[in-house]
């Protein structure tokens, strides 16, 4: 990014203690400058997000003259309520420690709702990295293919798609025990019959909502399944679920660095740091 954009990347040291604590230390001069903190807080979250925040706020005391922080996996975003009595609604909690950090503009992708937002009291936007998962898709041959959202919360998702895969959308109904976390799918209105399919939602984590989709895809004849997301945390054996389900390929972005990440948001970040500064 920082080739792309023409500017010095700041080298920044990072250590563990062994007591498990996090250390930083800012190798270059920050003095005066607009600086963009490129830091997704995938697994291990904690620990990234510290990073985040210890990053952020040294570079203000450093006389940063702004922090753009630059967070293309956003953790904690799918505890947007308090689904259950008593629970945290951790995103509000992490929004409130990213803006005390002193970070000025935040920019994410495929935030997990779009209303995480407007909860910032800081200019944070979220950009889609769909479309380009979408042209990755279309050159493995899938133009034409359905479009779909294995839930509600993707339908925005499947819609991009479908703009660019041109073989119309539609979505399937997911319910989910907030106990057990079991999941119940349906197909509903989704008619996949002799058709190539390609299924997009905004992250993968056990694999159980894609390794579902699949399999209610293929029993209801669809051709060629191929699943898309924009961020792979792939925990466990959730890529061997997906795949042996019968789905063709995961194709994923290093928001979340991962061995399905064949697609990279390096471009639009850097496209979006050049129209912020
Ligand atoms: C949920 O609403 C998200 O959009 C994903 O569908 C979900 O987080 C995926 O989780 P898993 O891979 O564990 O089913």
């Amino acid at each position: 990014m920082a080739k792309e954009l023409g500017v010095p990347v700041v080298r920044v040291g990072f250590k563990t203690f062994p007591d498990g604590e996090s250390y930083i230390r800012f190798l270059d001069q920050v003095r005066g400058e607009d600086v963009a903190l490129i830091q997704s807080t995938h697994p291990p979250q904690d620990t990234n997000l510290l990073r985040l925040l210890l990053m952020a706020s040294t570079a203000k005391r450093l006389g940063a003259r702004s922090v753009i922080a630059v967070v293309p996996y956003l953790a904690y975003a799918r505890q947007d309520k308090e689904f259950l009595k008593g629970e945290a609604v951790s995103i509000d909690v992490v929004i409130r420690l990213i803006e005390a950090s002193g970070v000025d503009e935040l920019i994410t992708f495929d935030i997990h709702s779009e209303d995480i937002l407007e909860r910032f009291s800081i200019p944070a936007k979220s950009i889609s990295a769909v479309p380009a998962l979408a042209e990755h898709v279309k050159s493995m041959g899938l133009s034409g293919a359905l479009s779909v959202a294995p839930d509600e919360g993707a339908i925005g998702l499947a819609k991009i798609a479908s703009g660019i895969l041109g073989g119309g959308w539609s979505w399937m109904r997911k319910e989910r025990d907030r106990v057990t976390g079991e999941i119940r799918m349906w197909l509903e209105e989704v008619d996949a019959s002799g058709r190539d399919v390609a299924v997009f939602d905004d992250m993968v984590s056990t694999g159980g909502t894609m390794a579902r989709a699949v399999s209610l895809l293929k029993s209801s004849g669809a051709r060629r399944v191929v699943c898309a997301c924009t961020h792979p945390l792939l925990v466990g054996d959730a890529l061997s679920r997906i795949l042996g389900a019968g789905c063709e390929a995961l194709v994923g972005t290093d928001c979340v660095p991962s061995p399905v990440s064949v697609v990279s948001v390096s471009g639009l970040i850097a496209e979006e740091l050049r129209r912020l500064c």
